[in-house]
């Protein structure tokens, strides 16, 4: 989750109980205890670049197609779409980010749900995963499993964009560091820790003296995620750093994937032109 593009994390070992290379996940609503804060916390988030290039993206479907936010928080990008008139619903793991998606406002369509293993088999023409949601799975299995559950809810010739952190965001933006925002309402501490070997970060956060909230987030490299939504039946269409739309360079903080189930031609044929637009518009 990057606030990251700009800054924060204490070191919870004990959390990575894993066996071998492959760190568990944790069963508890690891947002519980930010959730309520967190729409203030990420207000400096670019949304509007993630709304703009699922947009420009669903040039590609046929209109009145059916959209899911997979992981979609407290529903910010949701809210945003629903506004213009798509038919989106979102799903998240946690209680806490859902009922945070309804506060101030009308809630979106959302239920609670594991990205691993979803209902609504073959009901979306397009799948969205952003905000690094994906890195949140912290066994390769586990992203496996979600590239699977989104292939069985997509329908047929549909389309799936999702988003990772790279190494080289922890590099620049986390490392073992650790300090201290205030907006004028709260403060948030941020501690920091990156696991090189297991490739995991462990963020604490804490708003003013409440309790802490565990956040863990694994590094993918983009060979292992072409290779995991391949083996879930996917076409790649497109790999790209997401801040340029261009390919992946080591100064990539985060990468953007596009893939598609069933025929990629007729995607391919509208894609260069959309990526140029997507480009000027970044
Ligand atoms: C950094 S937040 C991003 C939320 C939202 N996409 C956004 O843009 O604000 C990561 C989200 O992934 C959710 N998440 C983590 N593991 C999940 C899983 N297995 N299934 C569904 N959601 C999950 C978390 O609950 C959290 O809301």
């Amino acid at each position: 989750m990057a606030q990251r593009e700009r800054p924060r994390a204490h070191i919870s070992k004990c959390l990575l109980t894993g066996k071998g290379s492959e760190p568990m996940a944790l069963h508890k609503d690891m947002f519980d205890e930010i959730a309520r804060y967190y729409d203030p916390i990420m207000a400096h988030v670019d949304y509007d670049r993630w709304f703009m290039v699922v947009t420009e993206l669903s040039a590609m479907l046929e209109p009145g197609f059916r959209h899911l936010d997979a992981a979609c928080g407290t529903g910010v990008l949701l809210k945003m779409l629903r506004r213009t008139g798509w038919r989106s619903m979102g799903i998240d793991l946690s209680h806490a980010m859902l009922r945070a998606a309804g506060k101030n406002g009308i809630a979106p369509p959302a239920a609670v749900a594991d990205m691993r293993a979803l209902p609504f088999a073959g009901a979306f023409d397009y799948v969205t995963c952003l905000f690094d949601s994906m890195n949140f799975l912290v066994a390769l299995k586990d992203v496996q499993q979600a590239l699977h559950a989104f292939y069985a809810v997509m329908a047929p010739n549909s389309l799936l964009y999702f988003d990772v952190v790279t190494e080289r965001m922890v590099q620049d933006h986390y490392a073992d560091d650790e300090w201290i925002e205030d907006n004028g309402r709260f403060t948030t501490t941020w501690r920091n820790h990156y696991d090189h070997k297991r490739k995991v970060i462990i963020c604490d956060i804490r708003v003013n003296t409440g309790r802490a909230c565990h956040l863990i987030e694994r590094i993918y490299r983009r060979e292992q995620l072409e290779h995991a939504a391949t083996k879930a039946g996917f076409r790649l269409l497109h790999v790209c750093d997401a801040h340029a739309w261009r390919p992946p360079t080591k100064k990539t903080v985060r990468m953007d994937f596009l893939a598609v189930k069933g025929d990629p031609g007729p995607f391919r044929k509208q894609l260069k032109a959309i990526c140029t637009r997507i480009r000027k518009r970044l």
